[in-house]
């Protein structure tokens, strides 16, 4: 087995991915600037998994430093790429510094794969490429609608450079689109640290259990769903991490169909806002302040996945429910309050 370089490995998947690809045996090497994530998420990771971690702090928008990794390393045999801007109302007020960020790194990577004969390649796509959905749940097949954001934008042209570029290379590829990834990693040492308001459902949850935020808002009650808020598909971290690990296994078995292949990776299972914010309750004892708001412009009303696609070929199975996000997130949370430091930290030491 070669080594594998994950891009964005900071962050919040790509800590978790990498935590899973070590436990089953990969050697892994990071790159990551830390513009959007704190690095200490890697000192937890080498404390579940007893490894050493190497990120290299490179942006790459940078060709010439994206190159240096590469010269490095000549050993690398895959690449997951998670690192991408991800904050969908941001993507909305500055669009070019999206679609500079999130493409022209892309391309920059691709082009090491290209000049390096990198054979397998898996990006971090989202669900987000189906826009608005006229029937769900969504299959692989399902036509992707005009993005609903800048954001969204960047997703469904990265996963088009991809296709066109696997078309023309040796690489194998394999586009995975998430749905909502939630929750922390069962041993409380890594979780989801957003950097300053989060806008994700899930932390927005979490923060204002332990009192971080006065009050969260439901973003719509006038939806037609089961309650009148959206719906959509959790999924834990971990799950995704682990698809990541199969998908792996699965180019290097030589088993794709094609050059570039695609999946979804969710539950299955549609949930509303409200039902997320009762399975919290249930599980953390907490009664949480919250009010029920106008809708968040730019919201689809439901999305879930079908995922049978992830299940037969990739042979992928989520293993974590609802209340086991909720869990896992909350116990995340809880340590964070514990430990300040490890909250404010940019570089710090995780005991
Ligand atoms: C969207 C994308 C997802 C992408 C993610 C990146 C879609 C369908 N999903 O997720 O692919 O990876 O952005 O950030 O395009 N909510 C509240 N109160 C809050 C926060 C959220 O009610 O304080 C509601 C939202 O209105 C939404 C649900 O919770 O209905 C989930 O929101 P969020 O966690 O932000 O994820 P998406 O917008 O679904």
């Amino acid at each position: 087995m070669g080594k594998i370089l994950v891009t964005g490995g900071c962050g919040y998947i790509g800590s978790h991915t990498i935590v899973d690809l070590l436990t089953n045996g990969y050697d892994v090497i990071s790159v990551d600037n830390n513009s959007r994530s704190n690095p200490v998420i890697l000192k937890g990771a080498e404390v579940i998994t007893g490894k050493k971690i190497k990120n290299y702090k490179v942006d790459l928008c940078n060709y010439d430093d994206t190159f240096a990794i590469f010269q490095e390393n000549e050993d690398i045999s895959g690449i997951i790429h998670f690192a991408a801007f991800k904050a969908v109302g941001e993507s909305v007020a500055t669009p070019l510094l999206y679609f500079e960020n999130n493409l022209s790194s892309l391309v920059n990577l691709l082009k090491c794969v290209q000049e390096f004969h990198i054979p397998h390649f898996v990006f971090s796509s989202s669900c987000t490429v189906y826009g608005n959905p006229d029937i769900i749940p969504v299959t692989e097949t399902t036509l992707p609608k005009p993005a609903e954001s800048p954001y969204g934008y960047t997703k469904q042209m990265g996963e088009q450079i991809i296709v066109e570029f696997a078309r023309s290379s040796a690489t194998n590829c394999i586009l995975l689109r998430y749905f909502n990834p939630a929750g922390a990693h069962p041993s409380g040492i890594i979780g989801e640290m957003p950097l300053g308001k989060p806008q994700n459902l899930v932390p927005a949850i979490t923060q204002t259990g332990i009192g971080r935020l006065p009050k969260m808002m439901v973003f719509g009650t006038d939806y037609p769903t089961r309650d009148g808020s959206c719906v959509r598909d959790y999924i834990h971290v971990s799950d995704i991490a682990d698809a990541h690990t199969l998908s792996l296994k699965y180019l290097e078995e030589g088993m794709n169909m094609g050059r570039c292949e695609v999946f979804n990776l969710g539950t299955g299972e549609g949930i509303t806002v409200l039902e997320a914010i009762h399975a919290f309750e249930k599980v953390s004892g907490v009664k949480l302040n919250y009010e029920l708001g106008p809708r968040r412009p730019g919201d689809v009303v439901a999305i879930y996945a079908n995922n049978d696609k992830a299940r037969s070929i990739l042979g992928w199975k989520p293993k974590y429910s609802l209340e086991d996000i909720m869990a896992t997130a909350w116990n995340w949370e809880l340590r964070l309050k514990a430990d300040e430091t490890v909250f404010n930290s940019q570089a710090g030491e995780l005991n």
